[in-house]
């Protein structure tokens, strides 16, 4: 029977620069810290739900050099299996991520470097981990292509498919939300989708109708410091966001809400559970510097839900 999360995306090494502001072109400026850690959207949300309990399966493409080799380390201490294709013809990845440092917020380039070649061809390869998960994660970091045959093969299996479409990019759409149980975008990316400025509630559920015109089962859109928006054909409810300390680094909160959103729904989880727990995990990363480091474990997440 299926069981866990299988999650198709890019692992990237981050690195994190933080200081008062950005410098302009030509201008040097001190920064207060670094910290290289890592990263990645899809790589993040495996680690956020192997944490939060799940049986995780990783489906990428890394170089042959030393960031693939953090790659291996991490997913191993995790846990997580890997389904990934190593070639020399790539470097892995990276990401440079500017840190404000008092309020903590984030400026990110990334370069998928080995991953931005993954293949429908990839995918194949690995269909049997899909096939095998109750749950199956993508986003938009490696191409569209790879993200589609992922759903396809998902949605044919019978397993629950989530879809983040993040970073915000413009695609080719044409059927793609149809394949997709969840869409998880944050604010950006369902504006960039729908072309409604999600700036409170009653928009964020204008741009929910607009995704479920599209094909989505359900649009569960973050809101930041403000929570989520589950909002399905037969209710729309405010999933409240978690405090749970002083916020450090909000770069991978939305990794964070995925990925323990996914390892709740394999657990069996009510959506809408599901979405809460995705909500308080978010919370937690946001007070732990980087990335995927800051993912909490299940015990600290039903913590902070027993309140
Ligand atoms: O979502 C955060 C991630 O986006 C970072 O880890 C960085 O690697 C970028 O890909
Ligand atoms: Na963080």
């Amino acid at each position: 029977s299926r069981n866990g999360v299988a999650v198709l995306g890019v692992f990237v090494v981050d690195l994190a620069f933080r200081a008062g502001n950005m410098p302009a072109i030509g201008e040097t400026i001190a920064g207060s810290g670094f910290a290289m850690g890592p990263g990645g959207k899809g790589s993040n949300q495996a680690v956020a739900a192997a944490r939060a309990g799940a049986s995780v399966s990783f489906i990428s493409r890394i170089g042959s050099d030393a960031f693939g080799e953090l790659a291996i380390k991490t997913w191993e201490t995790e846990g997580i299996r890997p389904r990934v294709a190593r070639t020399a013809e790539a470097p892995t990845g990276a990401a440079f991520i500017y840190v404000h440092e008092t309020r903590g917020d984030n400026a990110i380039i990334v370069v998928p470097g080995a991953a931005g070649a993954i293949s429908p061809a990839d995918v194949d390869a690995a269909a049997d981990a899909i096939s095998g998960s109750r749950v199956f994660v993508t986003q938009l970091e490696q191409p569209v292509d790879a993200a589609r045959r992922g759903l396809e093969i998902a949605r044919t299996a019978g397993s629950i498919t989530v879809f983040n479409p993040a970073p915000a990019i413009k695609f080719d759409d044409d059927g793609l939300f149809a394949l997709c149980d969840y869409v998880v975008p944050n604010e950006t990316e369902a504006e960039g989708l729908t072309g409604i400025a999600v700036s409170d509630l009653a928009a964020a559920r204008r741009a929910g109708d607009a995704l479920l015109a599209k094909g989505a089962g359900t649009a569960l859109i973050t809101l930041g410091e403000r929570g989520a928006l589950f909002h399905a054909r037969d209710r729309s409810l405010h999933v409240a966001p978690f405090a749970a300390g002083k916020v450090v680094e909000t770069a991978g909160a939305g990794d964070a809400f995925v990925g323990g959103f996914a390892a709740a729904l394999a657990d069996g989880a009510d959506p809408l559970e599901a979405a809460r727990f995705g909500s308080a995990t978010a919370g937690i990363s946001v007070t732990r510097p980087g990335t995927a480091p800051a993912m909490p474990r299940r015990a600290e997440i039903d913590a902070l839900l027993k309140g």
